[in-house]
């Protein structure tokens, strides 16, 4: 019996941290930013940032969520009491707040893009008519708002009901599905007439792209896809079991979820070429040419409503992590309820969120540095506050934590040996935060 209970815990504390990162990170922002950034020479840098400063940034917030056994501004205080760290803090709030926001939009578009699909809306038309149906769907900028608020509403009745772990044990079953539906759209995209050179462009690297922007990209886009820098994993990790695999959960989760990012390349690219369409067609691109895909597929019907069900669940698990992040600040640092906390975090997002809707549409004259605000929220999270937050964290651990105390977390106490131990500590210590930090200043043209 007991035996087993393990085994259940160890699965759940993999699974919700995979329902953090897995969502429309991977299957939405992966391949738009491959798509704009050269492809190949992308995915090679997001890559080396998964595995070189994403893994040790994610093991640098599991050791003080475990550590501490509290959410993320007690356990820095815990651990370096009169230390600045916990401005890390203020900037995971501000980041989660402003991702939850853009999130919510392109959430409410996946609804859309279901409701869609039950009507049979997605089937009948040419490529040009599924083109336009994105543009003339976020140009009605109403539209777009009610379904990102819709969204909204539906996140805050999970948080407030208390039912996130409902739905997390639903999303455990549901995720393992969406794998296989992402593995048979593969090999459906494989057997397209011009597949070659979508994999051509997905895998063979172009280095004359790579510049200092769109190496800042794939860090963003390494970041944002595993959740890492807003202290969203430390705050799962402050709920693993003394005898978790902080490393080898670190390694698995960073695992799964590149391997989600890819198998979205594979369906996409070979697609965007067999239909003569654009890679660098921004975030619009998987929802152009998707329908098209379903299209092809025999019972196009119920693939699409199945994979758009299964994405917004995938979206939801994501919102809901990240939207902890500020509710329990709330809770913990102004001593709201969690039901009020639980309603600033969603108006927040829920003014924020129609601005960014609204910037497809009547919005989009407005810019600010050239971005339209949906833009900008997107840039300046991922881009900026992640890096950020990625610096602290790793500084954090790697310099003013007590040594002891990360060898201890390192080992689950002692009960593993880590093989691997000194060159994680060096990546945590000196690889992250002076690779994230060049990373940052060149791709913002301060150096
Ligand atoms: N990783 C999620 C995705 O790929 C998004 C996400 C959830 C996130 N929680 C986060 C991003 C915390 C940054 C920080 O869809």
């Amino acid at each position: 019996m007991s035996n087993r209970a393990q085994f259940v815990t160890k699965m759940g504390v993999i699974a919700a941290t995979v329902g953090s990162a897995v969502g429309l990170g991977n299957i939405w922002r992966f391949p738009y930013e491959a798509g704009l950034h050269g492809g190949g020479a992308f995915l090679i840098v997001y890559l080396l940032c998964v595995f070189l400063l994403g893994i040790p940034v994610m093991i640098a917030e599991f050791v003080i969520g475990r550590s501490t056994h509290s959410n993320a501004l007690t356990a820095l205080k815990k651990l370096k009491p009169d230390s600045h760290i916990s401005a890390v803090s203020y900037v995971g709030i501000v980041a989660s707040l402003m991702i939850l926001s853009f999130y919510s939009v392109v959430a409410g578009w996946i609804m859309e893009y279901l409701y869609q699909a039950l009507m049979g809306g997605l089937s009948g038309h040419t490529a040009e008519e599924y083109a336009t149906l994105f543009s003339s769907f976020t140009v009605n900028g109403w539209r777009t708002v009610m379904w990102t608020l819709l969204f909204l509403l539906i996140n805050f009745m999970v948080l407030r009901r208390g039912v996130e772990k409902g739905i997390e044990r639903l999303s455990n079953v549901l995720m393992p599905v969406l794998f296989v539906i992402l593995v048979v759209f593969c090999i459906n995209s494989l057997m397209m007439p011009r597949a070659a050179e979508g994999l051509n462009f997905l895998f063979n690297p172009d280095f004359t792209a790579l510049t200092p922007k769109v190496v800042l990209g794939a860090l963003g886009q390494a970041f944002f896809s595993l959740s890492l820098g807003l202290t969203c994993l430390l705050t799962y990790a402050s709920y693993f079991s003394d005898r978790t695999p902080l490393v080898r959960s670190a390694t698995v989760v960073a695992l799964l979820d590149t391997l989600v990012a890819i198998l979205s390349g594979i369906i996409i690219f070979p697609a965007v070429f067999s239909f003569g369409m654009e890679p660098a067609a921004g975030p619009k691109l998987v929802f152009q040419i998707l329908p098209e895909i379903f299209q092809q597929l025999p019972g196009g019907y119920l693939w699409s409503v199945a994979f758009f069900l299964l994405l917004f669940f995938a979206s939801l698990t994501s919102t809901i992590s990240m939207s902890e992040i500020s509710i329990t600040y709330f809770v913990e640092a102004h001593k709201m309820s969690r039901n009020r906390a639980t309603g600033l975090n969603t108006a927040i997002a829920a003014a924020f969120g129609t601005l960014c809707a609204l910037s497809f549409g009547v919005l989009s004259d407005l810019k600010v540095a050239g971005l339209t605000l949906f833009e900008l929220f997107d840039y300046v999270s991922s881009n900026v506050l992640l890096p950020l937050g990625g610096v602290m964290l790793s500084v954090f651990v790697g310099w003013i934590v007590d040594k002891k105390v990360v060898e201890e977390q390192l080992t689950d106490y002692g009960a593993r040996r880590i093989t691997l131990l000194r060159p994680i500590r060096f990546c945590i210590r000196y690889v992250a935060p002076v690779s994230i930090s060049l990373i940052f200043l060149y791709g913002l043209g301060v150096l």
